[in-house]
Order: C-alpha cells, then structure tokens, then sequence
C-alpha cells in the first residue's frame, strides 16, 4: 500500500529527526511496514530479526525502498550476540517489536513467551541503556489491561495494569522493564500500547481474527467465531499503527500511550465487513470459546496520542478492511515484487 510520505505530527521545532533506527523484529507483520515507513521518511533502517515468524518476503517494500543485505542483522533478542548491533551500530533509537506475538501460543507455551518477551526485553533494554540509544519505542499490547470494567471503556494509560494470560503477563513486563530503565538509567521510551491491529502480511495462524476470516472468506471456506461473537475489540489497521511509531521515533519518549480507534467493534462486525469486502456468501460457524477467561470487551481511549505526538488513525474500519482484502488478493495473484527479496536471500545465505 502507498503511504504519504509526510508524517503528521512531526515537531518541527525540536530536531529530533531519527538518523539510525534498529527495529526488532523488523521482518513480522508491523516491522516490515515500520521499517519501509521509516525509510520512506529518511532514516537509515536496520533490522533485527531471528526470523521465528518474520520473513523475508514481508521487507519486499523496504528492499525496494534501498534497504540493504547489510541491513538486515539475523539475530536472536536473547542472546547477547544479538544485541551486539546495538553496540556496533548505535543506533539513536530502537523500536523493539521482536515478540511472542501470538496469545493461543503464550498459552500453550508460557516458558517460551516468558523467555522471548520478559528476558528478551530486558536484553534488548539493557544493551539500549548501555549504548547511549536516545529513544526505545515498543510494543506493548492491550491484553496488558485485561478484563475492563464496561465503564472504564475506552481504557485510558493510566489503568491499572491487569493482565489475564501469558503474554498479557510478558507485555506488561516489558512496560515494567521500561519505566525502571527510564527511572535507574535515564532511558527515554514510547510504550505503545496497540490495539488488535491487522492488514496485509498478517499470517497468525491461530489469531489475527481479520486475516483469519479474510483467508476464510477468500479460499472458499467457512469463518469461525468463537462464542456468541459479540465480543469486542479496537481495531487499527497496520498503516496507520506504522505511521503513530514512525512519528513517535521523532518525538521524545512520551511514556505509555495507547494506539487505537478509541471504537468497540464486536466480532459479528468484522466478519460482516469482510463478507461484504470479499464478496463471500458464506455463513460464519459459530464454536464454543476454546479457552476460559478471554476478554469480552475493549477500546483505547487515544487522546494522549493525539495531545502528545498529533497522532490519529486515518483509516475507518470498513476501508482497512476492504485494503486488506484487496492486498490479499494480490499476494495470491503472486504479483507481489519478490526479485530484489530473493537477492537479499541469497545475499544472506551465501
Ligand atoms: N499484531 C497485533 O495485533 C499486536 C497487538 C499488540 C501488540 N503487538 C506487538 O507488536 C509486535 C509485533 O507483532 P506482530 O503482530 O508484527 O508479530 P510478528 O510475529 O509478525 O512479528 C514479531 C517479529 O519478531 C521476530 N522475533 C520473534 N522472536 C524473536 C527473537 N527471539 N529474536 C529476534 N526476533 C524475534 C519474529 O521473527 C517476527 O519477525 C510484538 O511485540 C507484539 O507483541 C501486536
């Protein structure tokens, strides 16, 4: 997808123009459009990604953009070669993405999402505050909320923090991690808490229920929705998730700051706007919830996005949608430019 090229909300009265930016986990479904937004407003863009659930097809936009073999670090969050690009490299800021980003997984393996999001946060924090990095912005989620009380909705920051599963847990860590570092070492960071986000190169295969339906809806098979359906979530497309951290890389670090529409959409809502962006005309199973406890509602409340970094998304639901399907027909069209990826591929393979 196109993008404008002018980031709303840039301070121009502060330089705090990001020369060099680490994104990690710069290969999954929001790094790759991250580090192709960043690109397009000039930084110089590395990524660093151990490829669990990242791919290299999703840098495709950014390769194109002039991003570099020698951009792309293959590394683990964990270790400590993995942050040695930060070391080496110094960046000023650092977006860290890189995550057990899928809840049914943190579930099933709560060890593992520990180790990626708790230790591997810390590593990553850690070797930001030792190398002098001006910015960390990251991803929180708003599974670190919980369950919110119907009149507390749209959930503001300063809510307390009450997460009800695995990588609720781990994401609210990582806020944790952050707000020590920034009180022991003086490390400045955005904590952005994101809505359910999706769009193009979202491949959950378990979650992301937009990109669940729209291969549903579009390989000829029968959606599921789990419960009644009238659960509800906020939901952001990615391009609009892309611009609020590029234009929080040139700001100084605001704290927690939620990134959403501020709207409950239930989840018989979704599956008939991608029916009716895909044309479908298929009816929706509906099966018990295959876990207990899941949030039944949530949205963020925004406004210090827009006070802080003059952020707001741009796109309405109905038309994120309708994107989302348009891309997906196009990734199965097999139009997607892959020739200067596979170079990259090879580049770093050999
Ligand atoms: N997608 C959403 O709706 C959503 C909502 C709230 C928060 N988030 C957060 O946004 C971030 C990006 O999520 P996403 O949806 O793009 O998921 P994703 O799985 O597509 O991206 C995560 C990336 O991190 C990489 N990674 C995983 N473990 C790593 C490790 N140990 N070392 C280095 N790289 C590693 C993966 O290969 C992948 O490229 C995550 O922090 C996630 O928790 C996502």
């Amino acid at each position: 997808m196109d993008l404008p090229v002018t980031a709303v909300g840039v301070d121009p009265a502060t330089d705090l123009t990001p020369r060099r930016v680490l994104v990690t986990g710069g290969a999954g479904f929001i790094g790759s459009h991250v580090v192709a937004r960043l690109m397009l407003m000039g930084s110089q863009v590395r990524v660093l990604d151990n490829f669990s659930t990242g791919r290299l097809e999703n840098l495709a936009d950014a390769v194109c953009g002039g991003l570099t073999d020698a951009d792309v670090v293959s590394g683990d969050i964990r270790t400590p070669e993995g942050v040695e690009v930060i070391h080496q490299w110094q960046p000023d800021v650092v977006v860290h993405l890189a995550a057990q980003a899928n809840a049914p997984v943190g579930r099933r393996s709560p060890l593992y999402d520990a180790d990626v999001n708790v230790f591997g946060t810390a590593n990553v924090l850690d070797a930001c505050a030792r190398g002098g990095v001006r910015l960390v912005v990251n991803a929180a989620g708003s599974a670190i909320f919980g369950s919110v009380p119907a009149h507390d909705l749209p959930v503001r920051e300063d809510h307390p923090i009450a997460p009800v599963d695995p990588y609720g847990i781990s994401k609210a860590a990582g806020v944790h991690y952050l707000d020590w570092y920034g009180r022991q070492h003086g490390l400045a960071y955005t904590s952005m808490v994101f809505g359910n986000v999706y769009g193009s190169r979202q491949e959950g295969g378990d979650y992301g229920v937009v990109s669940l339906m729209v291969d549903a809806l579009l390989g000829g098979r029968q959606a599921v929705i789990y419960d009644d359906g009238t659960q509800t979530r906020d939901f952001i497309h990615v391009s609009d998730v892309a611009e609020a951290v590029a234009v929080a890389c040139h700001h100084s670090g605001v704290g927690m700051v939620n990134i959403g529409s501020g709207q409950q959409t239930s989840i018989n809502e979704v599956y008939d706007t991608v029916r009716e962006a895909s044309g479908a005309d298929n009816t929706a199973r509906y099966e018990p919830l295959p876990w207990p406890g899941e949030v039944r509602n949530m949205a963020l409340d925004t406004r210090k996005a827009r006070e802080l970094l003059g952020w707001r998304p741009k796109l309405g639901f109905t038309e994120g949608v309708r994107m989302t399907v348009r891309d997906a027909r196009r990734w199965q069209a097999g139009s997607r430019i892959l020739s200067p990826v596979r170079a990259l591929d090879q580049a770093l393979t050999h």
